[in-house]
């Protein structure tokens, strides 16, 4: 057990005052009617037909027939506990954000992980990238630092999104396999989209079946923007450096837990919370200017590169403990709504096209998730600072508005809020200067999709390579289009030899001429 309670905090405070009294000795209905019976309808006799005005019986009924939500699109799996952030030092030079203003200072966070490709009834053991999704419940709003587990991502440019997540799903017309199998549609789009092929390599190694979500690391993928009190601007990668290190399983012992205990992860990190293990993480940044990211061979707007942090280390900023489970799963774990796009004071973004498609893509998808306008005002998704704004009605509305001024500029209510202006904790998006043609296309530099693959292969210890290598040949072994697997090899070529002929010869394949090049391949 934990050694002594925890302290509160706001946020934790802020969702007690949604409980539900516990104190009432008999059922109601939802108006508040004492119900005499709650087992029996009522009948035209006892072996008569139910009766119509049975309302504890329609309403009952009824609110069970409406439990269910959909599930999220991607990422419908998950786990989650609450915590808190406590920053290292005070980093007001770099950026306004209040969390990371002082030494010492501590902010309540909400964080999920997830799986991406399976359902909500899914395993956990799969082979998939896990999230890694931290809500910061500042006092300037909240800050969502929407990641993953692995720093790289499969493509360039939201448009392909949806071909991504229809290929990784279950095959439509039979909706068979899920993603503990391959299957010839996310092969046929990984080896027709080259660009995937530095992620391909991460979700084959072992970073793909974490032994724990105590034990992954976190990335924010993107490059984003750090923005100082007096408007400079900083780029920044963010990640998550867990205090246990990183740690995988064997394939063969993640498939055996499928089958066995399909909520390993989930329970693994409810038991370390209720134990009082917490799981803790140091947030690292790497930070650089624009003219050193001019600098760099790779684009910093290519979510499939990294930048080596022999390059631009990872400054440690602060720490991440989760010291609080859930007290409800639905209301906290799956009404969550995390967005790329909650950004607060001193966080702005990159131009990087798949964060760009990203900010459309959360709130339009938790418009139908969360049914309406209003899932804002959630208990978990409510800030902890005050918040004010002009939006009104739609479903759900939970709030009651006072008064009749529900805009903006008005002189008939003086107490009715306004715009902030200049003053500090006004949301100001960095003036980046921006000219262009409007077309569709990708920088020349988002061309070499092999480099970083084959920096990540040669960057893993013999037994992990061939852990990648096995994952591969297992994966492919599935696919049964002959010209999808040989098309899968002709890649691996032009990445490893030595990789490349280890998965070959088990499928009968042969690897392509050794001279076949390993630059960069044509523009895709
Ligand atoms: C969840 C879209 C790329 C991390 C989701 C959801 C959507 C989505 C629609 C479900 C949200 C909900 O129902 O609440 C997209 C699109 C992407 C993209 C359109 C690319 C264009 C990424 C990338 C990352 C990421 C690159 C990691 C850096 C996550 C996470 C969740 C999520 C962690 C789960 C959040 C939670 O726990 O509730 N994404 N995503 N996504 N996405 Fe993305």
């Amino acid at each position: 057990m934990p050694d002594a309670p925890q302290p509160l905090n706001r946020k934790i405070e802020d969702l007690a005052r949604n409980h539900l009294p516990r104190n009432l000795t008999h059922i109601t209905t939802q108006q508040g009617t004492g119900v005499e019976d709650d087992a029996n309808s009522l009948k035209a006799g006892v072996r008569g037909p139910t009766l119509l005005e049975d309302f504890i019986l329609r309403e009952k009924i009824t609110h069970f027939d409406h439990e269910r939500i959909p599930e999220r699109v991607v990422h419908a799996r998950g786990a989650a506990a609450h915590g808190y952030f406590e920053a290292y030092d005070d980093l007001s030079p770099i950026t306004a954000a209040h969390f990371l203003g002082e030494a010492g200072r501590r902010t309540p966070v909400f964080v999920r992980f997830s799986t991406v490709a399976g359902s909500r009834g899914s395993a956990d053991t799969v082979r998939d990238v896990r999230g890694f999704a931290v809500k910061f419940y500042t006092e300037q709003g909240n800050f969502d630092l929407v990641g993953n587990n692995i720093p790289v991502f499969f493509i360039q440019d939201a448009m392909k999104f949806p071909d991504l997540v229809h290929a990784v799903k279950p095959e439509p017309h039979n909706e068979i396999p899920q993603a503990q199998s391959a299957h010839d549609t996310f092969w046929d789009f990984v080896s027709l989209t080259p660009e995937s092929l530095h992620m391909i390599m991460w979700t084959m190694s072992d970073r793909a079946i974490p032994r724990s979500y105590r034990m992954m690391e976190g990335f924010g993928v993107h490059t984003f923007r750090l923005v100082n009190a007096q408007g400079q601007t900083t780029l920044v990668k963010f990640h998550w450096k867990p205090q246990l290190g990183v740690h995988g399983m064997a394939w063969d012992e993640a498939q055996k837990l499928n089958g066995k205990d399909p909520d390993f992860h989930r329970r693994d990190l409810w038991e370390a919370i209720e134990t009082g293990q917490f799981p803790e993480w140091e947030l690292g940044l790497q930070l650089l200017t624009e003219a050193e990211a001019e600098e760099l061979d790779i684009d910093v707007l290519d979510p499939t590169k990294i930048i080596p942090e022999e390059l631009v280390p990872v400054t440690r900023v602060g720490r991440l403990v989760l010291d609080r489970n859930p007290e409800n799963f639905f209301a906290e774990t799956e009404q969550v709504a995390f967005h790329p796009g909650h950004v607060v004071p001193g966080i702005d973004f990159s131009n990087d096209p798949l964060l760009q498609g990203r900010l459309f893509s959360y709130t339009d998808t938790q418009l139908l998730r969360l049914g309406g306008p209003n899932f804002a005002q959630l208990p978990i998704n409510r800030p902890v600072c005050p918040f004010h704004h002009h939006q009104r009605d739609g479903l759900g509305q939970h709030q009651i508005p006072l008064g009749k001024v529900a805009y903006a500029p008005s002189s008939l209510d003086t107490g009715a809020p306004a715009h902030l202006g200049a003053l500090p904790d006004g949301y100001r998006s960095f003036p980046e200067p921006l000219s262009g043609h409007k077309l569709r296309g990708k920088p020349e530099r988002f061309a070499d999709h092999y480099s970083q693959a084959r920096l990540f292969y040669a960057s893993l210890t013999l037994p992990e390579q061939r852990h990648l290598r096995d994952a591969l040949v297992f994966e492919l072994s599935h696919v049964t289009a002959v010209h999808v697997r040989e098309r899968m090899v002709q890649h691996l070529q032009r990445i490893d030899a030595g990789l490349c002929n280890g998965v070959a010869r088990p499928l009968g394949l042969l690897c392509p001429d050794e001279d076949c090049g390993t630059g960069p391949s044509p523009a895709s």
